[in-house]
């Protein structure tokens, strides 16, 4: 008999026995030395929770909402590429997964919230639509060298009633990830980036990649390093959607940001994929949240793997946070069931830990709720 899958980490671990070496690399892998990776999930240890107690919390709403959108819990689905690599079905199985108290609903729906769809993804922005029905999707940008190719993306997304715009500004180029230049990573043969009609915009050209990552040379080639905060006006022109900015961690950035007119800052170091060496994304949500000063909503993601982390990043100001990795490995599992099976889990620990901490509602969580934990020196 398997073991039962009780926390992301059980996921994690099954997903490294189902998954090809090379693609649990690519999924699971940070950038150079995987410092920033490591410190994602270790920033939360750094913090306390302080609970309230007798508070009656025997009725609880975990709802929330993003951009106006009703979400029925502060957790939502990030935009990671490829997901074909971990299940046929991919992107389509992520927006569909059937949920455990609804067996005929989608999965992000009923367990009531968003998907971020990536530009990268192996399924096309409109089959991932039909596949989630009326549920909530938000649409990945990379801004690519070409831009009627990039506004052909915005166009789709808007078309399909995608809710939003979110533009990654962290990858000029790729970070180094060790593992996909060992293993001269490429999408298998059968498989390509469905929204794109070229080969070579596909990521699947015959020529090959060289020795190289081909991810990293794919973006060198097709992705668009003048990019800078003229870029952002130049969207919002073209888009009726909000948009997001995915990828910031600076106080300065975000200040940026907001002059910009963006409608939501993504506090994200891309999973620490990017550049090694950058804080938690719990360390800097704090000062972003402070510099926006409730000028558009903060959003969190790295590291999220549990219910008490969740309650810690809305304890700092996100408005919600996003999973990268853990839908990555439920998808691995068990297709969309194990996609609803994360989703779950995910809701059901929050809905533990703001009961237990005293908070029955999102808006009862507070700043004074969380402390950073006093280390000692003696061990
Ligand atoms: C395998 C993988 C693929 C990703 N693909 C994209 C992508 O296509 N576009 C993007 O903006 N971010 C991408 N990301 C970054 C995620 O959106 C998100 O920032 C990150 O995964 C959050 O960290 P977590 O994995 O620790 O939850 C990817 C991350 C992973 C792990």
């Amino acid at each position: 008999m398997s073991e039962p899958l009780v926390c992301v980490s059980d996921y994690e671990r099954q997903a490294r026995r189902v998954l090809p070496k090379a693609v649990f690399d690519y999924y699971c892998s940070g950038a150079d030395e995987q410092e920033t990776l490591a410190d994602n999930t270790a920033a939360y240890s750094r913090w306390r929770l302080l609970p309230r107690v007798l508070r009656d919390v025997s009725r609880m709403d975990l709802s929330a909402s993003v951009l106006g959108q009703p979400i029925s819990m502060p957790v939502c689905v990030g935009a990671t590429a490829m997901q074909r690599m971990a299940h046929p079905e991919g992107e389509t199985a992520t927006a569909r997964g059937p949920c455990r108290v609804c067996l005929c609903f989608p999965a992000c729906r009923a367990a009531g919230t968003g998907m971020m769809l990536s530009s990268w993804a192996t399924s096309t922005i409109e089959e991932v639509r039909s596949s989630a029905g009326e549920g909530l999707l938000w649409m990945q940008l990379y801004i690519y060298k070409d831009r009627d190719l990039t506004l052909s993306l915005v166009r789709r997304a808007e078309e399909a009633g995608y809710k939003a715009i979110f533009v990654t500004v962290d990858t000029p180029y790729l970070g180094k990830r060790r593992d996909d230049v060992r293993n001269r990573f490429k999408l298998p043969s059968h498989l390509r980036m469905s929204n794109f009609a070229s080969a070579d915009l596909a990521f699947s050209s015959e020529e090959g990649y060289g020795e190289d990552s081909g991810l990293a040379v794919y973006v060198s080639q097709a992705i668009d390093p003048t990019l800078c905060w003229e870029h952002i006006a130049w969207l919002k022109a073209h888009t009726h959607l909000p948009v997001v900015v995915k990828g910031v961690l600076s106080a300065e950035d975000a200040l940026q940001a907001v002059q910009f007119g963006v409608d939501g800052i993504l506090v994200s170091n891309h999973g620490a994929r990017q550049l090694d060496g950058v804080p938690a994304t719990l360390e800097v949500l704090e000062e972003v949240v402070a510099a926006v000063a409730g000028r558009c909503e903060v959003y969190l993601d790295g590291g999220v793997r549990r219910g008490t982390d969740v309650l810690k990043a809305l304890a700092l100001g996100a408005t919600a946070v996003f999973l990268g990795r853990p839908i990555l490995w439920g998808l691995a599992c068990q297709g969309e069931q194990g996609v609803t099976d994360v989703l779950e889990l995910l809701r059901d620990e929050l809905h533990l830990a703001m009961a237990l901490a005293g908070c029955r509602s999102v808006g009862e969580v507070s700043r004074s709720m969380v402390r950073r934990a006093q280390f000692s020196s003696r061990m």
